[in-house]
This record gives C-alpha cells, sequence and structure tokens, in this order.
C-alpha cells in the first residue's frame, strides 16, 4: 500500500496516449526499442560494477589480487567502455541509417503546425494543393508517412507527440521537417517542450490516427464551411459570436467570422479538446473557457468575457457545440 504513488510513477506512465514506451509510431518505435538497450546496458554495467566494488571491499585476497591493479585500469577503465560505447553508438548509427523505415513523406499530403503562444495552427495542405486551416489536433491517416513542417509565429516552441517521434523545436523565421508515421489507429496527446512563457504548460494537442478512408472522408468534412445552425439557441448563439468581438480573433469557415488571430473554430464542436488539450470538449466546456479561462489556462491571450449572462453563454456554446 504504502508504495502504491510509486508503482504508479514507475509502471502507469509507461502506458498512455503520451509514453515514448507505448510507441505508435514508425519513428517513436525505433526510439523505445534504443531507449530500451540503453537502459539495459546501463542497468548492467551498474550490476558489474557494484558487484566488482563489493568483491574489492569483502572478497578474498585471490579474487582482490584479480582485480587490481594494471588490470582493472586497461580492463575496467579501457577496453570495456571502449567496447560497450561502440556497440551501443553503432546500434544507434544504425537505427539512424539503414535501420530506419521510410523516414521521407509520400508528399500526398503535407500538415504544417506553426507554434503561437499557447495553442497549435494546424494547416493540412492536400495533392491538389487545397489549404485546410484547423487548430490544436492533428489527425493523420494510418500508415502513411506525411510531411509535418514546424514554425513558430512569436518565441521559440517544441513540437512533442513522444507516441509517434521525437522532439523538434519550433522557430521563428524557420521551417523544420518532421516525418510522422501513425503505425496504428488511436489517439496520441502532444506537449509542447520548450518553456514558452506563461502557459507553456497547457500548450497542448492530440494527434488521431484514422484509417485511410475514413480519414479521407474526415478531410473532405474539415475542408468544408460551417454548418447553419438551425436551433433557436444555436442561432442566437451565432448572433451573439458575430456581434460580440469574437471574429476579431476567430475565423468560422462560411461567416462572417474571419480573424486570423486565435484558433479557427470552423469545427470546433469535433475536436477532442478545446484550449489546446485543456479541457475535455463538450458544451459546458465551451461556456467554462468564456467566462472563466484565465483560471482554467492562466496567462492565456483570450480577453475574459464576463459580459454575457448564463442565458447568453448557454447559447454561445450550443452554437459552438455545433460546430462539427
Ligand atoms: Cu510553446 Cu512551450
Amino acid at each position: 500500500r504504502p508504495f502504491a504513488p510509486l508503482a504508479l510513477l514507475t509502471l502507469q506512465d509507461c502506458a498512455g496516449v503520451q509514453s515514448a514506451f507505448d510507441p505508435s509510431g514508425a519513428e517513436a518505435e525505433r526510439i523505445n526499442a534504443l531507449s530500451w538497450l540503453l537502459i539495459l546496458s546501463s542497468v548492467a554495467v551498474l550490476v558489474a560494477v557494484c558487484l566488482i566494488t563489493a568483491g574489492a571491499l569483502f572478497g578474498s585476497e585471490r579474487w582482490r589480487a584479480r582485480i587490481s591493479g594494471e588490470r582493472l585500469v586497461i580492463g575496467g577503465g579501457l577496453v570495456f567502455p571502449i567496447l560497450v560505447l561502440s556497440i551501443l553508438l553503432s546500434y544507434g548509427f544504425y537505427l539512424m541509417g539503414p535501420g530506419s523505415p521510410a523516414r521521407r513523406a509520400d508528399g500526398r499530403l503535407r500538415v504544417e503546425v506553426v507554434g503561437e503562444r499557447w495553442w497549435w495552427r494546424v494547416t493540412y495542405v492536400d495533392e491538389s494543393g487545397r489549404r485546410v486551416e484547423s487548430a490544436n489536433e492533428i489527425r493523420l491517416p494510418v500508415g502513411r508517412p506525411v510531411g509535418v513542417e514546424l514554425t513558430s509565429a512569436d518565441v521559440i516552441h517544441s513540437f512533442w507527440v513522444p507516441r509517434l517521434a521525437g522532439k523538434l523545436d519550433m522557430i521563428p523565421g524557420r521551417t523544420n521537417s518532421l516525418t510522422l508515421q501513425a503505425t496504428k489507429a488511436g489517439i496520441s496527446r502532444g506537449q509542447c517542450a520548450e518553456y514558452c512563457g506563461g502557459a507553456h504548460a497547457f500548450m497542448s494537442f492530440y494527434v488521431i490516427a484514422m484509417p485511410e478512408d475514413q480519414f479521407a472522408a474526415w478531410l473532405e468534412q474539415e475542408a468544408g464551411d460551417a454548418q447553419i445552425p438551425t436551433g433557436a439557441d444555436e442561432t442566437a448563439g451565432q448572433t451573439l459570436f458575430l456581434s460580440s468581438g469574437c471574429v476579431a480573433c476567430h475565423s468560422v469557415r462560411g461567416t462572417e467570422a474571419r480573424g486570423t488571430i486565435g484558433p479557427d473554430l470552423t469545427h470546433v464542436g469535433s475536436r477532442h479538446s478545446l484550449a489546446a488539450a485543456t479541457l475535455e470538449n463538450d458544451v459546458s466546456a465551451f461556456a467554462r473557457w468564456i467566462r472563466d479561462g484565465e483560471h482554467v489556462k492562466p496567462e492565456n491571450l483570450m480577453p475574459p468575457y464576463d459580459i454575457f449572462t448564463e442565458a447568453e453563454l448557454a447559447q454561445l456554446s450550443s452554437y459552438l457545440d455545433q460546430l462539427r
């Protein structure tokens, strides 16, 4: 019982949506293999050193004579480390080179990701050059190597989805390329891995890997304009949205909302999370975010909107929720 928290720390963290030890991408599988090799060899070396030290302290005269002097210096100080480090280094090089799976994206789909304080601007560019803008979530077709181009609009961020690949910095004025290849369908979590200011810890996102046909259908849906509201609440919510300043920062394609400062909201209701993976996406989360954003995600750059009544908040939430 008293060790339960410890067990949680050591074991539970190795599985799950954000674990490098639970890979679901080609690159991450190699990183996982290399990590385990390094961990196990380090443990083996540590055990060997402990045994030799114990032998030196408590062993018989004969044993102590065997491991003393020049033998220890040459064997343990030169030959052994050169041998072990060379083997590990060669294996690392092999994994990065000939042992690596297809590293080049096939060019049929490109995803541009721009790090912003403190969210992710995501644009899909398909074969025909069509650009589909979204935010805070990346969807990928399983099995296909997809080129991801990373840059930043303000400060240095770092793009890291441990289950898919290693991390790569997002630097203003520069584009870094990464290839993501999901090996199975499912959800993975990514996190900004470079301190970038106040809400850095809340700058996360989900990557959803889907079978090819489902992905194609999803991209068609995502490329389309926003659904026109039908219900009374949703319609009232849209009117509020378009008249309350939201449009200065946010876009909803198919309406007059064409702001580009904040995340595109055209299909925000269909996303897995809100506020860059800070809140689970449901109707009440929209109201919470609009009214209480500074508590939910301290220092985020959306101004607090406490101008709405409860009824208005509910209408706005219904409108945003049905944007699927
Ligand atoms: Cu963006 Cu840390």
